[in-house]
């Protein structure tokens, strides 16, 4: 079976992919710098699919350490590039640190990709290239908006430096995801969500707040012109987008691709609100969560949700887990974390 290479195999979204990839039969090489994840993660992998994958600790940085990486394993197929920076707000205070981390490493990996006979390419974009969209569900016919962040400046350059290089490289083809909100853990409980330090997103932050970890969770604003004031997601179970990047290698694996680069919108294609979200994890937990409304937080977008039917039509991939199972399992992950400190 096809070898693929996971970059930041060991985080959140690399690892529930790993698992899918596994299931599927892929013989998959990770390679993660450990700045963000932990090697246990591979246990969990292990734990799940009864399978250990190879794994490489180096950060994509070093170059002569990437082209080594790739002399060894001419014989990959597939890159699912998901590591990166992510945190927003590091991103304003360390520009630089951003584009050399997640620019500087894609041009890394397509140098040599560009080497290999043929290559497959999944590009981890996010819904944060929209903005606040004019017109709700967004589709990927969008406008890519002026980016807030550093951060969200690196999926939008990311998008193009691949963009470019597929015009001029015909045997690699590439598809960009847009992710909308991922959260939730595997079902066996074995792999989930790690923040470091003060989670910055809401589902961790409520998952810690019930466990004690803090106090309240600050609801931010709640007189945005929503339903009940509270901004609007689409949350997405971490496992059925996962179960996306394995259906997207195989188009492009098996040539069923319209066109050298595509951008696809992983969502549910359903809207939430935070208080709604509150709801669900107070329903699945049985559990009155601690939470006061404060202000707005700078940057933060009204309502996003996606338009799923490019993915659901071309893909042939649909999302299959709900709010509530993605809240449950966030909450089992948490306590059983949390058991093991
Ligand atoms: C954030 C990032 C975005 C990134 C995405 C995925 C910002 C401004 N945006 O998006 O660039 O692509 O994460 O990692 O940071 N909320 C609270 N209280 C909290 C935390 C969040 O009320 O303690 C609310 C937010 O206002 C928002 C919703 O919960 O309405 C979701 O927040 P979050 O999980 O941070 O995701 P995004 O804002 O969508």
């Amino acid at each position: 079976m096809d070898k693929i290479l996971v970059t930041g195999g060991l985080g959140f979204i690399g690892s529930h992919t790993v698992v899918e990839l596994q299931n599927e039969g892929y013989e998959v090489v990770i390679i993660d710098d450990l700045s963000n994840s932990s090697e246990k993660v591979l246990d969990g992998i292990t734990a799940i699919t009864g399978k250990t994958p190879i794994f490489e600790k180096l950060d994509l940085k070093n170059k002569e350490g990437v082209e080594a990486f790739f002399a060894k394993h001419n014989d990959v197929k597939g890159v699912i590039h998901f590591a990166a920076s992510k945190a927003v707000g590091e991103s304003v205070q360390e520009p630089l640190l951003y584009y050399e981390n997640n620019i500087g490493t894609l041009v890394y990996i397509l140098k040599e990709l560009k080497k290999l006979p043929s290559a497959a390419f999944i590009f981890s974009s996010s819904c944060t290239v929209y903005g606040q969209a004019d017109e709700l569900p967004i589709t990927e016919n969008a406008p890519v908006k002026q980016a807030e962040s550093p951060y969200g400046n690196t999926k939008q350059i990311g998008e193009e430096v691949i963009k470019d290089t597929c015009k001029v490289v015909p045997t690699l083809k590439a598809i960009a995801l847009r992710y909308f909100n991922p959260i939730g853990a595997h079902e066996s409980v074995e792999i989930g969500e790690l923040p470091i330090g003060v989670p910055q997103n809401l589902v961790p932050f409520i998952t810690q707040t019930a466990i004690g970890l803090r106090q309240e969770l600050s609801v931010f604003g709640d007189d945005y012109p929503t339903p009940d004031g509270t901004c609007i997601r689409d949350y997405i179970h971490v496992v059925d987008l996962a179960k996306a990047h394995v259906v997207a290698l195989g188009r492009l694996l098996r040539n069923k691709n319209k066109a050298n680069y595509e951008t696809f919108n992983l969502g549910t294609g359903k809207g939430s609100s935070v208080l709604e979200v509150v709801k669900s994890f107070e329903k699945v937990s049985g559990k009155k969560l601690n939470y006061k409304i404060v202000g707005r937080r700078e940057g933060d977008i009204i309502s996003a949700y996606a338009d799923t039917n490019k993915a659901n039509d071309e893909l042939g991939w649909k999302t299959k887990l709900t709010l509530d199972e993605a809240m449950d399992s966030a909450w089992k992950w948490e306590q059983k974390v949390r058991a093991n400190d």
